[in-house]
C-alpha cells in the first residue's frame, strides 16, 4: 500500500508550496536521536542529523518535551498513506528555541515554546482565519489532492501524505513559518502543562466547540483515549448536564469515572451500545462525538472481512452508532481520524432524523491556543496533568510504541523527556523505563 502510494505520488508530482520539507543538516555533521518509521510495527530510535535553518522564517526548537499520540499509532499500523523509510515521526513538542533564520524577529535564542502540530503559512485566507490545518499552501501531496479535492496543511512527523516534514519524537525540529507554528510560554508554566497545546487540547477543545456543545445537553463521546477524556472535560466545562463515554479498555472507563466523574459504556460487556444507549438516553443524545480510533479497529465480522479484502479502508460502525443514538435534530462530530472509504454507512438516518454531521478536520490548534493558555490552563480552570499516566526517556520511544499500541500499564498520555528535559513538575509522574510498565 505504502509503494503504491508513494508511486502514484511520484507519477503526479508536488503541488508547488511556499517551503522547503526537507532540512539541511548542520555543517559539522553533528547528530541527535529521533524516532523513524522503517515499516509497520517498525520503528526505531535513529541517529540523524541536527537541523539548521533551512528557509529564512525557520526556528529550529531543542525538544524538551514531546509525546506519542492516538494518530501515531495509525502510522504505526501503516494505515495512513505515503510513509516512507526513514520518517522522523512526532506531531506534538515544545521545547526552547535553539536557532532563528534571518526573517525571525518574534522569537530569541532561550524562548520557550510549544508548537501547534500542524505547518501554517499564516497568510493563506485559512491561515487568516486561524484555520491553521487548513493551510493552502505547506502540504505538497497532489495524493491527498486527488483523494479529497483538496489537500491539509503540512503537519509534523506525519507521512508524506501531510507533507513529509520531519516530526518532533527527536532531540530537535525545524519549525518552518517559526513565528506563526510556535507559541511562547511563560517561565511559570511547566512543561506537562504547556506540551499538550500542540494537539491534544486544542483538538478536543475543537470537538465541544465545533458541535456546539452548550449548558445542559447530553453528550456521547466515543473512545475514551486521551482525546476523549479532554472532550468530556471540556463538554463539562460548557456546561453538558451528562456526559457518558463509550469504550472497552477497563482502566480507560475507570479513569473517566473516577478522575473526571462522566458515565461511561463498557463495549465490550454492551456489545449493542445503540440499545444500552437508548436505555440510558431513551431521548436521545443531543450532541454524538467519535473520538475513537474505530476506523482501524472493526468490531463486526462483516467489516472486518471488507477491510481485509480492501473493500473498505475505514469502517461506519460507530459512525451508525452515533446517528442512531443522537436525537432528531441532534448533532455527530467526527474529531477520531477517518482516511477512506466506509461500506454500509447510515446516510438513510442522517437525512431523515436531519442530523448535523460535522467533520470536525484536523484540529487548527492556533485558533485556540492563546486561549487555552491564558483562560484555561493559568488560571488553574483547566489541569491537563490529569491525563498523564507515565514519564519516558526519548530512547524508549520505539517500545513505547508497542506499548501504547497494546494500551499497557493503564497508560492514557505519556510526557517523554529528552536529555534537555526540566524534571517533573510536582504531582506529575516520575520517570519510568517501559521495559518496567506491566504486561
Ligand atoms: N482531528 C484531529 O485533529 C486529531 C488530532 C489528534 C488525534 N486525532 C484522532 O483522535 C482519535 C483519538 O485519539 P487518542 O489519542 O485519544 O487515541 P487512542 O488510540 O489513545 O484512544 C482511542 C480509544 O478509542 C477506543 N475505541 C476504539 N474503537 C472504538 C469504538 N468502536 N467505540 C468506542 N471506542 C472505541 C479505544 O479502545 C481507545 O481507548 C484517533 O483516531 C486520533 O487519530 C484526531
Ligand atoms: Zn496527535
Ligand atoms: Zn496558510
Amino acid at each position: 500500500m505504502q509503494t503504491a502510494a508513494n508511486v502514484v505520488q511520484g507519477r503526479m508530482g508536488p503541488h508547488p508550496t511556499d517551503v522547503t520539507v526537507e532540512y539541511k543538516g548542520r555543517g559539522d555533521g553533528s547528530t541527535m536521536k529521533a524516532l523513524a518509521w522503517f515499516g509497520a510495527e517498525d520503528v526505531r530510535v535513529i541517529d540523524a542529523p541536527i537541523p539548521d535553518i533551512t528557509d529564512p522564517d525557520d526556528v529550529i526548537v531543542a525538544v524538551t518535551g514531546t509525546t506519542i499520540c492516538g494518530s501515531d499509532l495509525h502510522l504505526y499500523h501503516g494505515e495512513i498513506l505515503a510513509l516512507q523509510k526513514g520518517d522522523i515521526l512526532g506531531h506534538e513538542f515544545m521545547g526552547k528555541v535553539d536557532r532563528v533564520g534571518p526573517n525571525v524577529t518574534k522569537f530569541k535564542v532561550g524562548d520557550r515554546v510549544v508548537a501547534s502540530f500542524q505547518i501554517a503559512c499564516g497568510k493563506c485566507e485559512y491561515c487568516q482565519k486561524k484555520l491553521s490545518t487548513f493551510c493552502d499552501r505547506t502540504n505538497r501531496s497532489s495524493l491527498q489532492n486527488a483523494m479529497y479535492g483538496h489537500r491539509d496543511a503540512g503537519i509534523f512527523g506525519y507521512s508524506h501524505f501531510t507533507g513529509g516534514f520531519p516530526g518532533g519524537q527527536a532531540e530537535y525540529v525545524r519549525v518552518p513559518f517559526g513565528e506563526v507554528n510556535l507559541l511562547h510560554i511563560p517561565d511559570s508554566v511547566p512543561e506537562e502543562y504547556a506540551l499538550y497545546i500542540s494537539d491534544v487540547l486544542t483538538t478536543s477543545y475543537h470537538s465541544i466547540v465545533d458541535t456546539g456543545v452548550k449548558k445542559g445537553d447530553v453528550v456521547g463521546i466515543w473512545g475514551l483515549g486521551p482525546i476523549g477524556q479532554c472532550a468530556a472535560r471540556w463538554a463539562l466545562v460548557k456546561g453538558a448536564k451528562r456526559v457518558i463515554g463509550i469504550d472497552r479498555i477497563p482502566e480507560r472507563l475507570a479513569f473517566a469515572q473516577h478522575k473526571s466523574g462522566i458515565e461511561t459504556i463498557d463495549f465490550s460487556e454492551h456489545t449493542d451500545v445503540v440499545k444500552r444507549l437508548q436505555e440510558m438516553v431513551p431521548g436521545g443524545l443531543d450532541v454524538a462525538i467519535e473520538a475513537g480510533a474505530s476506523f482501524r479497529e472493526p468490531k463486526s465480522l462483516l467489516h472486518k472481512a471488507q477491510k481485509t479484502l480492501m473493500m473498505e479502508t475505514d469502517n461506519p460502525e460507530a459512525l451508525n452508532e452515533m446517528l442512531m443514538t443522537v436525537k432528531k435534530r441532534g448533532t455527530c462530530g467526527l474529531i477520531a481520524d477517518y482516511a477512506g472509504f466506509a461500506n454500509g454507512f447510515n446516510i438513510g438516518a442522517l437525512m431523515e432524523k436531519g442530523i448535523r454531521f460535522i467533520g470536525c478536520g484536523q484540529a487548527p490548534t492556533q485558533l485556540y491556543w492563546e486561549e487555552i493558555l491564558n483562560d484555561y490552563i493559568i488560571p488553574s480552570k483547566f489541569d491537563p496533568t490529569f491525563m498523564i499516566t507515565h514519564r519516558v526517556p526519548l530512547e524508549d520511544m520505539a517500545k513505547l510504541y508497542a506499548a501504547f499500541d497494546k494500551r499497557q500499564d493503564g497508560v492514557v498520555k505519556v510526557f517523554v523527556e529528552t536529555k534537555i528535559s526540566p524534571p517533573p513538575a510536582p504531582g506529575c509522574p516520575i520517570l519510568s523505563r517501559v521495559d518496567d510498565w506491566s504486561k
